[in-house]
């Protein structure tokens, strides 16, 4: 099998100043070189998280503060080009998939950079929509249930509430507490019951219905991926109750503050990337105890209309790009 050769550009979706999906345009922009310790990967599929039109509005700014021109996305799979000085355990041609670290981005690009630390192999079996929709969206449910919510990944026997259970985090937020052997109660609109319940959950609650909540209480654990405020779902919690929310806003956090004084603790949920839980949610997949529903499909080109789809709330589960063939190429890209 020949090497791919790269031409010195690359197509990638770039913004050059804050704004709506309407900033991102095509460019033309050199090709990365993997530094120590990187992985240069030919993107496949990425798939879009809320995050990536947030920070284009410029709302994140002061926590993940923006050199343009940016690249956005944090999620993708692909297949590895090059390898950074001192990368020992992957190899040119590997597919892998990762959540990029911390702020960078980068995703939505023919290539894209990243580190040994946050980059997982494919397991066998797993397509590249599938490796590209899992990353942020699967580490954030399951360090939200771990960490935040402090279930533990086995025999847990608590009744955990998924607010948002057919969304991105929540649908795999569901599988993953099913997994670690809780009672889940997914929370959804009419149109997604039947799906909620397909994914695991023992019991669903429409939230379009009145007074949703009556007679559903006690919960062990709340994980809200919808909302940041507490305040609705504490009189839910029985002794000892956790509330974590994947949006923590002040409230949240000021709340938290609370928690050596109260029983029931407020917990934000912040994803950091680790290899090792993509790894974790990987074995799982392999297991067939999760799955990733796709809601859409857009090419690298359209990524606006796919952030206009995100930006609706109303997706069921990932919307992936399509950003190149997979296949390892042996001529330019
Ligand atoms: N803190 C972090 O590190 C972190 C990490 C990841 C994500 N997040 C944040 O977490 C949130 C969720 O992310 P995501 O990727 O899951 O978003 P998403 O996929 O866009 O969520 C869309 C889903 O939310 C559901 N939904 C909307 N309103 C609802 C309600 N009132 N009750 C229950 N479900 C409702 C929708 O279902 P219906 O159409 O049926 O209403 C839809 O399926 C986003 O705000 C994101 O920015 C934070």
């Amino acid at each position: 099998m020949g090497l791919p050769v790269y031409r010195d550009d690359m197509r990638a979706m770039t913004y050059r100043s804050y704004g709506g999906p309407e900033v991102l345009e095509l460019a033309e922009v050199p090709k990365p070189s993997p530094a120590e310790g990187q992985l240069l990967v030919r993107v496949v599929r990425s798939s879009v998280n809320p995050v990536d039109w947030k920070r284009a509005t410029g709302a994140l700014r002061v926590i993940m503060p923006a050199c343009f021109p940016l690249v956005p996305g944090y999620d993708l799979a692909g297949e590895v080009v090059e390898l950074g000085a001192g990368v020992a355990d992957f190899a040119i041609g590997d597919r892998v998939h990762a959540r990029i670290g911390e702020h960078a981005g980068g995703a939505s690009a023919d290539l894209a950079l990243i580190g040994v630390d946050v980059a997982a192999k494919m397991p066998e079996g797993m397509d590249f929509d599938v490796a590209a929709g899992l990353p942020l969206a699967g580490m954030t449910a399951l360090q939200g249930l771990r960490d935040q919510a402090k279930i533990p990944l086995e025999n847990a026997k608590e009744r955990v509430l998924v607010v948002g259970a057919s969304g991105g985090v929540g649908h795999l937020a569901v599988q993953i507490a099913r997994a670690m052997g809780t009672t889940v109660v997914g929370v959804c609109s009419t149109r997604n019951v039947a799906l909620v319940r397909e994914l695991g959950a023992h019991e669903v609650i429409d939230y379009t219905q009145p007074d949703p909540y009556r007679g559903q209480a006690p919960f062990d654990v709340v994980l809200d991926c919808v909302a940041g405020d507490s305040s609705p779902f504490l009189p839910l919690l029985g002794p000892g109750g956790r509330y974590a929310s994947c949006l923590p806003g002040a409230a949240v956090f000021a709340r938290s503050m609370l928690n050596p004084l109260t029983d029931k603790k407020v917990r934000p949920v912040l994803l950091k990337s680790r290899a090792v839980d993509l790894q974790w949610l990987d074995e799982l997949y392999a297991r067939r105890a999760l799955r990733v529903i796709i809601d859409s499909h857009f090419a690298l080109e359209d990524l606006k209309k796919a952030w206009e789809r995100s930006m609706t709330g109303r997706t069921v589960g990932k919307i992936v790009i399509d950003v190149g063939a997979g296949g390892f190429p042996s001529g330019d890209s």
